[in-house]
């Protein structure tokens, strides 16, 4: 059987046949039929729009790999830090490039003073911690003149560094600023999850207890890239017009923010407690099912028709959190939105499963997390994936600057019509 599509104009008679290539055809076919005949694909439903190498995805049979590492392995075996260098350079760290790395990444965790006493400072009293680090991520820019050296390999490699390592300290000063503690700087003997910890929670004498360490570490793994999704696709984009890694990190951070992509921890906490109880399960789903509800957050996803990966290992750390913190009282009421959702025709014909959100916010929440800061929790990791695809980008020879096509649905040319005349 050839691999080879071939489609003709009914119009002109016209055929061009292409070749199938990783499962895309080029949309190069359709030009040379007719350069005035584009493919409307709302959402980038069936739509290809770059090769990359990072993250292998198959969402039927529920498989997720970093540069063909699967999830399971490095959430059982490796540190985020690891997972960075693995994403941004296609190869595990040796012996000698992980303390380097580690080191390097350490050493650049402070930001500059201003950054806090001025920008900071300048937020209201409560403003929401994502907007505050979305904000932020952008400013943080504005210290470095080099930030748009982004031809230079040596230039793009330590914007990138200085990214991984401050997203953390900008996440704890936006929380630390929403509930009026004084900021914790840095401290470099930590590791990268229990520096974060210390910098959110230490009030006087504070000791990170390792297992929870560890299950921030695996938490920030398994959300550290998620190939094309919204907001990688946002770095994308922004990223086409050579704008600097801080402006396309903070475009990809806004993505992030929205409630049906990251913000969607959030919302799975906010529907729990509204819920409340395990008894009020069967008529919260009956009204999502009828639409009165709304949507049951946590559930479904773009590509995956089947259990997220990550969502069996989230709900696997949250009873490991829950054994130091304590059993948060919503787990009950996920458990049974989850044993009904997944036993019910509604849900199961259209393949809805628990993604990643829908146990994270429970751990979060145990952890001491407030929801506004959920969201935050799914960007500090997820920078590394941004800033993989964002060099990819860069590099990528076939890559132009991001101009998708419209189907122009308005008025036909048209005079001016005075003011008297309307
Ligand atoms: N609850 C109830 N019904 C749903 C849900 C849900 N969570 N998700 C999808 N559906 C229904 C939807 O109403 C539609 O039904 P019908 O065919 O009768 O109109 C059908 O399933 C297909 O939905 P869709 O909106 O066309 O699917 P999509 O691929 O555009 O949406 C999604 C994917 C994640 C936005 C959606 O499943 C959703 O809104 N889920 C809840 C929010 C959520 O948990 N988001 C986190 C996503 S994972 C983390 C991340 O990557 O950001």
């Amino acid at each position: 059987m050839p691999d080879t599509i071939t489609i003709i104009d009914d119009r002109t008679g016209k055929k061009v046949t292409v070749p199938i290539q990783g499962g895309t055809i080029p949309a190069s076919a359709v030009r040379e039929l007719d350069p005035q005949l584009f493919i409307y694909d709302p959402a980038y439903m069936q739509t290809a729009a770059c090769k990359s190498a990072i993250t292998f995805l198959d969402g039927d049979a529920g498989i997720l790999r970093y540069r063909g590492y699967p999830i399971e392995q490095l959430a059982e075996k490796s540190t985020y830090l690891e997972v960075a260098y693995l994403l941004l350079n296609g190869e595990l760290p040796t012996k000698d490039q992980l303390p380097k790395w580690t080191h390097d990444v350490t050493h650049h965790t402070f930001i500059h003073e201003n950054m806090r006493k001025r920008f900071v400072d300048g937020f209201h009293y409560d403003a929401h911690p994502m907007g505050m680090f979305v904000s932020s991520l952008a400013a943080l820019g504005t210290f470095y003149n080099d930030a748009k050296d982004i031809e230079l390999k040596e230039s793009r490699d330590k914007q990138i560094l200085r990214l991984i390592a401050k997203t953390p300290t900008l996440a704890a000063m936006a929380y630390r600023f929403s509930v009026g503690l004084p900021f914790v700087y840095p401290n470099n003997d930590l590791s990268f999850p229990a520096n974060f910890l210390n910098m959110m929670w230490k009030v006087g004498e504070y000791e990170v207890d390792p297992r929870l360490e560890r299950a921030m570490d695996v938490l920030f793994i398994l959300h550290a890239d998620h190939e094309q999704n919204c907001g990688t696709t946002a770095m994308r984009v922004t990223g086409s017009s050579h704008a600097d890694p801080y402006s396309s990190a903070a475009a990809a951070a806004s993505a992030l923010y929205g409630p049906l992509h990251g913000g969607a921890n959030e919302a799975v906490v906010r529907m729990l407690e509204e819920i409340g109880s395990v008894e009020n399960v069967p008529a919260f789903i009956a009204d999502v099912k009828s639409g009165k509800g709304g949507r049951l957050m946590g559930f479904g996803h773009r590509v995956y028709k089947n259990y997220d990966p990550r969502a069996k290992i989230i709900k696997k750390t949250a009873y490991e959190v829950f054994e130091v913190t304590g059993k948060n009282p919503l787990l009950d009421v996920a458990l049974k939105l989850e044993e009904s959702a997944l036993s019910d025709p509604y849900f199961v014909d259209r393949k809805l499963y628990p993604n990643v959100d829908f146990y994270s916010g429970l751990i979060y929440q145990a952890l001491g997390f407030p929801v506004a800061m959920f969201t935050v929790l799914f960007a500090i990791p997820r920078t590394a994936g941004w800033l993989a695809h964002w060099q990819e980008l860069l590099i990528d020879k076939e890559q132009k600057i991001s101009r998708p096509r419209q189907w122009y649905t308005g008025s036909e040319t048209r005079d001016y019509v005075p003011m008297y005349e309307r």
